[in-house]
């Protein structure tokens, strides 16, 4: 399968918003990540969904929402009429994420799962199986710009590796510190969405930027 693109809003000019958001839409992103903090979670605070709301009619693309809040149970009911196509809960913050993850696809939602940088992928195993998408932050969430922890890639791998044990299809995205060259490293081991911020928006030509990620090719046995 095609790597996918996930285009995140935070890196954006939030004073030009509509602007951001028809280039999205003329570019080769698959996805629009959303990124939406609490301050308590995440030691920031970004937008919550007023401005999910805001870009819904615009939006020609799936929008794929990061929730690095607590309690992100009580906001599904929101992150559905606001038009998502997919919703991520961090592992950290979902002690009933069995329940969560089935409320989540009820309301007609893919349901992502994302494990912080120290969070082990093994914990997984048996809850794998429901959840349409692993969510793996390669920085630790709550600002773009960061450098990418290197072993992320490992982790990456050793996700793989359980997804095709167990004969899934489950998606694996990362997160945070995407580049060209971390790009070409996680699609060699494994991943399927590249949440790119920072690396394509302080680009010089964030559409041809966004393609040549789209165009990188590697070999994979997987
Ligand atoms: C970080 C967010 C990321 C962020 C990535 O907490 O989850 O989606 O926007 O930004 P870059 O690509 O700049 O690392
Ligand atoms: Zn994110």
């Amino acid at each position: 399968m095609k790597h996918k693109i996930a285009l995140s809003l935070l890196a954006a000019d939030f004073l030009y918003l509509q602007k951001e958001i028809e280039m999205i839409n003329n570019s080769e992103a698959d996805w629009l990540h959303m990124d939406v903090m609490d301050g308590v979670f995440v030691p920031n605070i970004s937008f919550g969904f007023p401005i999910l709301e805001a870009v819904k009619p615009l939006l020609k693309k799936p929008m794929d929402v990061h929730l690095m809040i607590v309690e992100p149970q009580k906001f599904i009911r929101q992150v559905a009429a606001a038009g998502a196509y997919l919703m991520n809960v961090h592992y950290e913050v979902s002690p009933h994420l069995h329940r969560t993850v089935s409320a989540i696809k009820e309301k007609g939602m893919k349901a992502g799962v994302t494990l912080n940088p120290h969070t082990p992928v093994h914990l997984l195993e048996d809850m794998i199986q429901d959840i349409d998408m692993v969510l793996l932050m390669s920085v630790n969430p709550g600002f773009g710009g960061q450098t990418f922890i290197e072993h992320s890639v490992e982790k990456t791998a050793r996700l793989k590796d359980m997804i095709l044990r167990k004969g899934l299809h489950t998606l694996i995205e990362v997160d945070g510190g995407i580049n060209m060259e971390t790009s070409r490293r996680l699609l060699t081991a494994g991943a399927d969405v590249l949440v790119t911020g920072s690396f394509v928006f302080n680009s010089p030509n964030p559409v041809q930027t966004i393609k040549e990620l789209k165009e990188l090719t590697v070999n994979v046995d997987h």
